[in-house]
């Protein structure tokens, strides 16, 4: 039970953490839509927070579950720093956009979209198959 409710914690953090991400690469890819400052102060109250509750339950979840000896969980953790170095990478840019104009940005950052993706899924095959 307790195992199963921190996996839905873990799950609902991440979510609300890939939610932010999302939000950000389109906020630079089309920036005159959006303001960016909202968007900079809505990662630090939810996205960042929900990015390290994520990482919290799934540390948690792996030592609930014994599972850090398993090679699929090293690969994994592997992957979700190249996850959390995209997210830095997203709010370096989203950060530049508000202090180099009034809260727009050029338009760029067309990769971070695939590339989170690609991640994404690397990620829950992982966690799924357990190769
Ligand atoms: C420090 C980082 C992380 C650790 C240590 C970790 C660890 C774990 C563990 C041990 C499980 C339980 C596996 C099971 O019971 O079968 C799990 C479930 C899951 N994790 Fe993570 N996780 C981390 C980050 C992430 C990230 C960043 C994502 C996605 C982007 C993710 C996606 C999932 C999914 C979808 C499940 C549910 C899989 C299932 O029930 O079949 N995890 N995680």
């Amino acid at each position: 039970m307790l195992y199963d409710l921190t996996k839905a914690a873990h799950l609902i953090s991440l979510f609300v953490w890939i939610g932010g991400m999302v939000a950000v690469a389109l906020a630079l890819r089309y920036p005159s839509l959006i303001h960016m400052k909202p968007l900079k102060a809505y990662d630090r109250a939810a996205t960042t927070p929900a990015m390290i509750l994520a990482l919290l339950f799934g540390i948690l979840l792996g030592v609930q579950g014994g599972w850090f000896t398993s090679a699929w969980l090293g690969m994994k953790i592997l992957l979700v720093l190249a996850l959390s170095g995209l997210h830095g990478a997203l709010v370096g840019r989203l950060r530049r956009a508000v202090w180099e104009s009034s809260g727009e940005a050029k338009s760029g950052g067309g990769r971070f979209l695939p590339t989170g993706l690609v991640l994404l899924t690397l990620i829950v095959l992982l966690v799924t198959t357990k190769p």
